[in-house]
């Protein structure tokens, strides 16, 4: 009795100890897997083509990057290591049931077959009630990040409660898809719980009845069935064991998806030419062709044979009417999207064959959107020029006209916000035109740099501007006469093709849709 309780109390002890020891070896390695996998996803969207981006939501990836990976590190640390030990005591314990009485331990294998059939059919019902839920936070997520980014928006026009409304009605539906597999759940806990009981209370009878006719002593029906009981939990745990494997399947399904997307392959296409003989000859663009892979078929491509050719040194401005294909025009130079067909070349070289880092070095960019990242003000400015100094920095600041940045609390040194929310418009505008410029670029593409300069400060960054662009190869897109007069010549971009090049007052002359553009006769749509 007492060396049998002393085994006990010790295998218990044991037991305690090991379960101790488990937890402390698998949480470490799991966190770090769990940063490794979201780190390798990070880096891996930042590598993908923008046409990717373009086409998920963000709420899609923050989600696989967020919930989904947690729920597949809680998998590995504790449903995965009881689905090994559960299996391993059910096949261990059958075993020693059968041995100890094979008759009655066939009457408790008796459901396993009907179980197994069960739990085939089940799995595959929640793993689909389980990618549907998984991608019902994906777009719960969606909404709530666009409800935040766009929170002036929503209070301007007093939507709160349309979109109070798209997220109640959202979340009622991650909640009945919750249900349905807690429905799902509860007929599997049912049939696990309910079958085993079944077979056990059959041997129960079965055992009783031999030990009755004395073919069996009591004492063996009584350690029989306290094995079986001792089973009764690793049984009834596949339940929620299998629905986690489920969940987690799911998961590592959806980081698998935005995982496999393929990235941008350097190199893509050899250049046919090479290099030009000349060396400096500027940046051109030759039958440029491009659609937007997301567009309708139906739908003829928004460039569609772009010859244009910006001499080396030499300044261009672009203009045409909203929707004509400025934007992606000026996207094509830095490779946010690839030309669908024809080519630009830098110099004489092939933008298709160039390395993107090379490419990047060589071109900046200032977009119509100025985006700015938490950072400082001056952080946000050197991200434009790897290693430059602070004299750069103060150039920079002043081409833009950005000197308002030394009056903020500390200076350049200033956070400025997530995306830059606590600047104004024209404050954000110029940090981004004083980034695209800090790194004196060979080449620059401005989209439309001073849109939200009142006319004094326009000017004032005009002047300063003009300096920078004698030393640049650029091409700006430009919606206003003023910023017209920085570029040597204009073309003008209209259906698809570039209709019409030469200075501001000779297309006055001859282009009646060069005349109504800059007189703001023109109004938006009409891309012909
Ligand atoms: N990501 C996209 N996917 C599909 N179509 C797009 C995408 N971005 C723009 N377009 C379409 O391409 C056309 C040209 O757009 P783009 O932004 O280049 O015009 P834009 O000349 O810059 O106009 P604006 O003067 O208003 O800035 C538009 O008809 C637009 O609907
Ligand atoms: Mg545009």
């Amino acid at each position: 009795m007492w060396r049998g309780g002393a085994y006990l109390l010790l295998l218990g002890v044991a037991e305690a100890g090991l379960f101790g020891l488990r937890r402390w070896l698998v949480a470490r390695p799991l966190a770090g897997v769990e940063a490794a996998m979201r780190a390798d996803l990070y880096r891996h969207l930042q590598r993908l083509p923008v046409s990717f981006h373009d086409r998920w939501a963000s709420g899609q990836l923050l989600s696989r990057a967020t919930a989904d990976l947690q729920l597949l590190r809680m998998f590995l640390a504790f449903p995965l290591t009881f689905l090994l030990v559960n299996s391993a005591t059910i096949v261990v314990g059958f075993a020693i049931l059968l041995a100890q009485e094979w008759t009655l331990g066939l009457v408790l294998l008796a459901p396993v077959v009907p179980l197994m059939v069960l739990c085939s059919w089940f799995e595959t019902r929640y793993s689909i009630g389980a990618r549907v839920a998984q991608d019902q936070i994906g777009d719960l997520t969606t909404i709530v990040e666009e409800g935040v980014l766009g929170i002036r928006i929503i209070k301007g026009f007093g939507r709160h409660r349309s979109q109070a409304r798209a997220f109640g009605s959202l979340s009622r539906r991650v909640r009945e898809t919750e249900l349905g597999k807690a429905r799902l759940l509860a007929g599997l806990w049912a049939l696990i719980l309910t079958l085993p009981e079944l077979a056990i209370g059959a041997a129960l009878v079965l055992g009783t009845v031999q030990v009755a006719d004395g073919a069996m002593s009591a004492g063996t029906l009584v350690a029989f069935l306290s094995t079986a009981l001792a089973l009764r939990w690793p049984v009834e745990s596949m339940g929620f064991l299998l629905a986690m494997s489920q969940e987690s399947a799911t998961a590592t399904e959806r980081y698998f998806e935005a995982m496999d997307a393929p990235e941008q392959a350097d190199m893509t296409r050899e250049s046919a030419a090479g290099k030009s003989p000349s060396g400096a000859d500027g940046l051109r663009f030759e039958g440029v062709e491009f659609r937007y892979a997301d567009a309708p078929a139906d739908v003829p491509p928004v460039l569609r044979g772009v010859d244009l050719h910006i001499r080396s040194g030499e300044t261009v401005a672009l203009v045409g009417a909203t929707g004509s294909g400025k934007t992606t025009l000026t996207a094509l130079v830095p490779r946010l999207h690839e030309a669908t067909g024809g080519r630009i070349t830098l110099d004489g070289a092939d933008i298709a064959a160039m390395p993107r880092g090379r490419l990047r070095e060589l071109v900046s960019v200032a977009f119509e959107e100025p985006t700015l990242f938490s950072a400082t003000a001056a952080d946000n400015v050197l991200m434009g020029a790897e290693g430059a100094e602070e004299a750069e920095l103060r150039r920079a600041l002043e081409v833009s006209q950005a000197g308002f940045v030394y009056a903020l609390p500390q200076g350049a040194h200033t956070q400025v916000g997530e995306q830059g929310l606590s600047l104004s418009g024209g404050q954000r505008q110029r940090l981004a035109l004083a980034r695209a410029v800090v790194g004196r670029p060979r080449f620059l593409v401005l989209d439309d740099p001073l849109s939200a300069l009142d006319v004094h400060t326009e000017a004032l960054v005009e002047a300063a501007l003009r300096q920078v662009l004698a030393t640049t190869t650029a091409l700006v897109v430009a919606h206003r006469p003023s910023t017209v007069l920085l570029a040597d010549r204009v073309a003008l971009l209209s259906g698809g093709r570039i209709a019409a090049v030469g200075a501001h007052h000779e297309l006055l002359r001859t282009s009646a849709e060069y005349r109504a553009l800059m007189s703001g006769a023109a109004d938006g749509g009409s891309s012909r």
